[in-house]
């Protein structure tokens, strides 16, 4: 069985199709991509698979679940986390508030416990602070556990959205453009992160990504879409030679596959 199963998805914003019969099976333990030029639909894909848009036609299931209609809230706590293309960190809240609030929507209090912050509520939350503050560590930004999100540089940041997305222990981990606006230095660091967190947490990654290098270095699968439509799959090998997914990046961005 495999830990990911969308069959032929498919949504439209008036009229126009933002993504059409799309399929892909994402394996156990597996790294891999959604690649495209832009518009190409693939933050499309990844809030269809995370419940934050409902699919028009096809379904989805993670394991033996169909995860098809289910909110991104029950998605989330089948084991699906993502990030977004846009940075989207709590500005209000410390460094360790933003991973901890990830989680604190799975614990269910009484208002009463709630309100007289009851032995439950004050042992889940140091809890809670323990295995922020691990995540923190893995990361390398325990030292900023009490700063705001925004004094952090981008590279930083973009660690924190790692942090946060894997406070909730997912199978699956969805990253929407996690180099954008890194440098050449940091997008190599990541890339490093990346592939320690899925050795290290056994869990598969879906990245879309600009920056083919890293794509072409850590993923065994590469899934291409063009104008909605699924163009291409298979190992970066086959995905460099393949010419329809030359075609669309010459087209669009000047060969950068190259
Ligand atoms: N909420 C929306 N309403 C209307 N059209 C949308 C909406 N979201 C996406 N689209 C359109 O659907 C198409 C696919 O968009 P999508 O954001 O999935 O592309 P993408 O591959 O992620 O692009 P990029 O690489 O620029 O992030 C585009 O034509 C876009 O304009
Ligand atoms: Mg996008």
């Amino acid at each position: 069985m495999d830990l990911l199963r969308v069959e032929a998805i498919s949504k439209n914003f008036g009229g126009v199709a933002a993504i059409s019969n799309f399929s892909m099976v994402q394996p156990y333990n597996t790294i891999s991509a959604i690649i495209g030029p832009n518009g190409a639909g693939k933050t499309t894909t990844f809030n269809m698979i995370s419940g934050v848009q409902t699919v028009d036609t096809g379904k989805i299931f993670l394991e033996d679940v169909e995860i098809t209609k289910l909110p991104s809230h029950k998605i989330q706590r089948f084991g699906v986390s993502r990030t977004f293309q846009n940075i989207r960190l709590i500005e209000g809240l410390s460094v360790i508030d933003n991973v901890k609030l990830s989680y604190t929507s799975r614990l269910t209090y009484t208002m009463f416990e709630e309100f007289i912050h009851s032995p439950r509520v004050r042992k889940n939350e140091t809890v809670l602070e323990d295995i922020a503050m691990e995540y923190l560590e893995f990361f390398d930004l325990s030292k900023y556990a009490k700063s705001k999100p925004k004094s952090l540089s981008y590279g930083l940041q973009r660690r924190l959205e790692l942090a946060r997305a894997l406070m909730n222990e997912p199978k699956l981990l969805l990253l929407d453009e996690p180099a954008a606006g890194l440098n050449p230095a940091e997008t190599r660091e990541l890339m490093g992160t990346i592939q320690k967190i899925q050795e290290q947490k056994n869990l598969s990654i879906i990245i879309v990504e600009h920056h083919m290098d890293l794509v072409m270095k850590i993923c065994s699968i590469i899934h291409v879409i063009d104008f909605g439509k699924k163009i291409a799959e298979g190992t970066p090998q086959e995905i460099i030679k393949n010419k329809a997914v030359l075609q669309a990046y010459l087209g669009d961005m000047g060969g950068e596959i190259c």
